[in-house]
């Protein structure tokens, strides 16, 4: 009786899921043929996946597919084409004049990032780069003030400290002829920046091998199998995921540093303790208003945490990839070392704050750093208004995700002549002005680009300019000759470490 009754629940289970399948498969072939009814250019999209072809191997995002989205496309010479991620319709823009549209001019139909997001139940909905619809304007309105240039000019000192860990790191292994492992050398500065100037803590990650900051931060970044399925699932049912109250967030690294901003605003409250930090100025926008609160306790953890994951990983990746450039261009970094030498003697040999905007060829290198490899390899927006393409009776409707490539702008020849050649003069006035703007846009464009950019130029230039002005860099044997990006992640990584060595000079 048993086996029979376990034959029939084995039978039922097959019929489900074999309907399941089979409605999936009509309704995923009922989506692929939307942008042809639309007459849009489209890639051939595949069962399940769309042209999501790398998310289980790969890729958790749009990251590594997006380049090559757009080279298929600028091949064909498309401006713009339809995509599919798994069901869902994504608009691929290649051409800049659509790109600066969507990102700016006509920015009221695509206000929201292709992000999920649940403001109600999920600590990572309320903050600022997550955050939808009619919540965004009012925090970006209230966040902004915090990197006025007066703000940038109180966090000058802090940046500076933490380079002298950095220099003095770098001076031992000029001394013991070690090889630095670049990425880990940046990263370990920028932690302990924006430890210092998001929470006012000195992270001392030079002197810990691995900080419970490095620990949780990297978390946000290396998503595990279980994050997989989360992922998935939010991708695939966003709306359904909201009314289950799934959260994007791994909840280990949420309370590690939920607890850590509540242990320091009760410090501080306690103590009348203040400090030139984020933090702080998030705690003092925080006086009652008409008895309403300017940000609630959440919203204060939300983007405490979102500016110290947002302001980490970013500059290290600019700074590591400028520093393994420079390392192998001995000719370019002397330049750049000549730069920073003579507005430092100018200074009474100091790095100042006002120094630094002179510094006009750092910016160069940073720059053309950020061309070749973008942190932040996609820009997402999603449709919030149905919208009419510019010289097109193309409709495109609300709810359709809009993906840009910066990497595939900045290794794009058409833009960048003979893309894989590291050359600052690209970014000279005189070659700036002959490009379109919008094909350059490391840190987003328009209403909702990066609220830290000058913050994260500001402390990238700092790193570069101090450890130019002491040591000669050159790339380590150990490195290997070419390295390969590992797109699978939103941020932009290396595959394999690089190692520079130092010589002080
Ligand atoms: C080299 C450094 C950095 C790079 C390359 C970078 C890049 C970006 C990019 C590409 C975006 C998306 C813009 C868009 O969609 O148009 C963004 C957004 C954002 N970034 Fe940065 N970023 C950097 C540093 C920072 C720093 C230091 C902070 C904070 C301390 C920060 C905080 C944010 C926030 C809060 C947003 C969301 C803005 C919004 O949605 O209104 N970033 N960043």
């Amino acid at each position: 009786m048993a086996v029979v009754s376990t034959g029939f629940i084995v039978f039922d289970l097959c019929l489900i899921i074999g309907a399941a399948f089979l409605a999936a498969l009509v309704y995923f072939k009922h989506s692929y043929r939307y942008w042809k009814v639309k007459r849009v250019p489209y890639l051939e999209p595949t069962f399940p996946l769309g042209n999501d072809e790398y998310f289980f191997t790969k890729s958790a995002t749009f990251a590594g597919e997006a380049k090559s989205w757009y080279d298929q496309l600028k091949a064909r010479g498309h401006k713009f084409g339809g995509a599919w991620s798994f069901y869902r319709k994504v608009l691929v823009l290649v051409d800049p004049d659509y790109i600066r549209d969507v990102l700016t001019r006509d920015f009221h139909h695509f206000a929201n990032r292709d992000m999920f997001a649940n403001e109600k139940f999920d600590l990572q909905g309320c903050h600022l780069f997550n955050v939808r619809n009619s919540h965004w304007k009012p925090l970006r309105q209230k966040l902004t003030p915090t990197f006025t240039s007066g703000k940038m000019k109180m966090m000058f000192e802090s940046v500076m400290q933490c380079c002298d860990h950095l220099v003095e790191h770098l001076e031992e292994c000029a001394e013991t002829g070690e090889n630095i492992d670049s990425r880990k050398t940046l990263s370990s500065f920028t932690i302990d920046v924006i430890g210092s100037v998001a929470f006012g803590v000195d992270c001392n990650s030079f002197s810990k091998e691995e900080s419970d900051f490095r620990k949780y931060a990297n978390l946000f970044f290396r998503p595990n199998f279980l994050d997989y399925i989360r992922l998935l699932c939010l991708k695939l049912f966003p709306d359904l995921a909201r009314k289950l109250r799934l959260k994007i967030g791994n909840t280990r690294r949420t309370k590690f540093f939920r607890d850590m901003v509540k242990q320091t605003i009760d410090h501080r409250i306690q103590f009348k303790v203040t400090r030139p930090d984020f933090l702080q100025l998030l705690i003092n926008m925080n006086v009652e208003r008409d008895g309403k609160e300017v940000l609630s306790f959440d919203q204060i953890v939300a983007n405490t945490i979102l500016f110290f994951v947002a302001g980490f990983d970013t500059p290290s990746t600019a700074m590591n990839f400028a520093l393994f450039e420079l390392a192998r261009n001995p000719d370019l970094q002397e330049k750049a070392r000549q730069e920073v030498r003579k507005v430092m003697g100018r200074n009474d040999g100091q790095t100042t704050y006002e120094g630094l905007r002179e510094m006009t060829y750092v910016k160069q290198v940073l720059d053309e750093s950020m061309r070749m490899y973008p942190p932040l390899l996609t820009l997402s927006r999603v449709c919030t208004k149905d919208y009419e393409l510019r010289n097109t009776d193309i409709v495109i409707e609300k709810g359709t995700s809009v993906v840009i490539s910066t990497l595939g702008l900045g290794r794009d020849p058409e833009y960048f002549p003979d893309p894989e050649r590291f050359d600052p003069d690209r970014f000279s006035a005189e070659e700036k002005a002959k490009r379109h703007p919008y094909v350059h846009i490391p840190f987003g464009e328009g209403p909702r680009n990066c609220i830290g950019l000058r913050f994260g130029v500001m402390q990238s230039k700092i790193g570069l300019a101090r450890i130019l002005s002491n040591f000669r860099l050159s790339v380590s044997l150990k490195t290997k000759l070419r390295i390969n990006l590992d797109k699978k992640l939103f941020l932009l990584k290396e595959n394999e470490p690089i190692y520079l060595k130092a010589e002080k000079l």
